[in-house]
């Protein structure tokens, strides 16, 4: 025999009305799913966009606006000036670029500043609007922009990372690791193992995010070494080889690091002297 409300709700659901509004949610929660290439049950379980919000507003401190976003965005919310840029990109790559700039136009109305265009330099890195600094990223699932005012931080660095496996894992392992990262992931394995190592990455391409339009030159991934403290979602990153003659070996950057449901996010900023 049904539970009393259980019988009340079967009574709903055979109304036509309702019984159409439940299948066409069924619908659109199974298409949603299989355009993200996710089960029902996964897509159903995985935390909101308001809630990946919320925890990663952590990962900056409180004058940082980051603006997260799970659906993508087609070209329609790019200005004019954005779209010489994106001639040639494939779809993949227009929602990546459109989505990052619609977070990051949400993201600099948050502080204030009226819809301008976040053109790039020669090298990728977004031009920001005078009196601003951001950073940008996109991976499976999720997109997002981190922007502050450069009265308080000289520059921004925000990543976000999928844990998907990928398939030379190894392989890119040791091209992104030193050797004291390779000796303590060795010591792990399975999910541990991904988590830490993408992790690592991630919080390499926030460091490069953060300082390449500093430095304005290319650095690889043996230029840094981190540690990571994942009970207080706290990363260090130590220089390890000198960059230019202001960013040295031997000196020290602080960052959080945030692993939820499937991604991995990290966030570094680095404030005016
Ligand atoms: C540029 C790079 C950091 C991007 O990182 P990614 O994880 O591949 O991709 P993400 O989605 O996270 O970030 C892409 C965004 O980074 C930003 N970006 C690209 N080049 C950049 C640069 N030189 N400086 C700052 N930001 C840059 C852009 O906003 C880009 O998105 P957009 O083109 O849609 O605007 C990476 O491709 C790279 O070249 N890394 C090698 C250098 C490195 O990481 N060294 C490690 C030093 S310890």
């Amino acid at each position: 025999m049904n539970h009393p409300d259980t019988t009340i709700l079967l009574k709903i659901v055979d109304l036509p009305f309702y019984r159409n509004y439940f299948l066409s949610l069924a619908k659109s929660i199974t298409l949603s799913a299989y355009k993200r290439k996710m089960s029902p049950e996964a897509l159903l379980q995985e935390p909101k966009t308001a809630d990946y919000q919320e925890l990663c507003q952590e990962l900056f401190p409180s004058e940082v606006i980051l603006v997260l976003s799970q659906q993508s965005k087609n070209e329609s919310v790019l200005l004019k000036d954005e779209l010489s840029l994106v001639t040639g990109y494939s779809e993949k790559r227009l929602q990546e670029f459109s989505t990052g700039r619609w977070c990051a136009r949400n993201a600099l109305k948050q502080l204030g500043h009226k819809p301008v265009s976040i053109l790039k330099n020669d090298k990728g890195a977004p031009i920001w609007p005078q009196g601003f600094a951001g950073s940008i990223s996109h991976c499976k699932g999720m997109y997002g922009a981190a922007v502050a005012n450069t009265r308080r931080y000289r520059s921004l660095g925000f990543d976000v990372e999928h844990l998907q496996t990928r398939s030379q894992e190894k392989a890119i392992v040791k091209y992104i690791c030193t050797e004291k990262e390779l000796e303590r992931l060795c010591l792990l394995s399975g999910k541990n193992l991904i988590k830490e190592s993408r992790a690592i990455f991630s919080i390499k391409e926030s460091f490069y995010k953060c300082l390449a339009p500093l430095v304005q030159k290319y650095f690889g991934f043996k230029y840094a070494q981190v540690q990571i403290n994942w009970s207080r979602e706290e990363f260090t990153l130590e220089i390890v080889k000198d960059i230019t003659t202001e960013f040295i070996s031997g000196m020290r950057f602080n960052g959080k690091a945030k692993l939820i449901n499937q991604h991995v996010f990290t966030g570094m900023c680095l404030p005016q002297t």
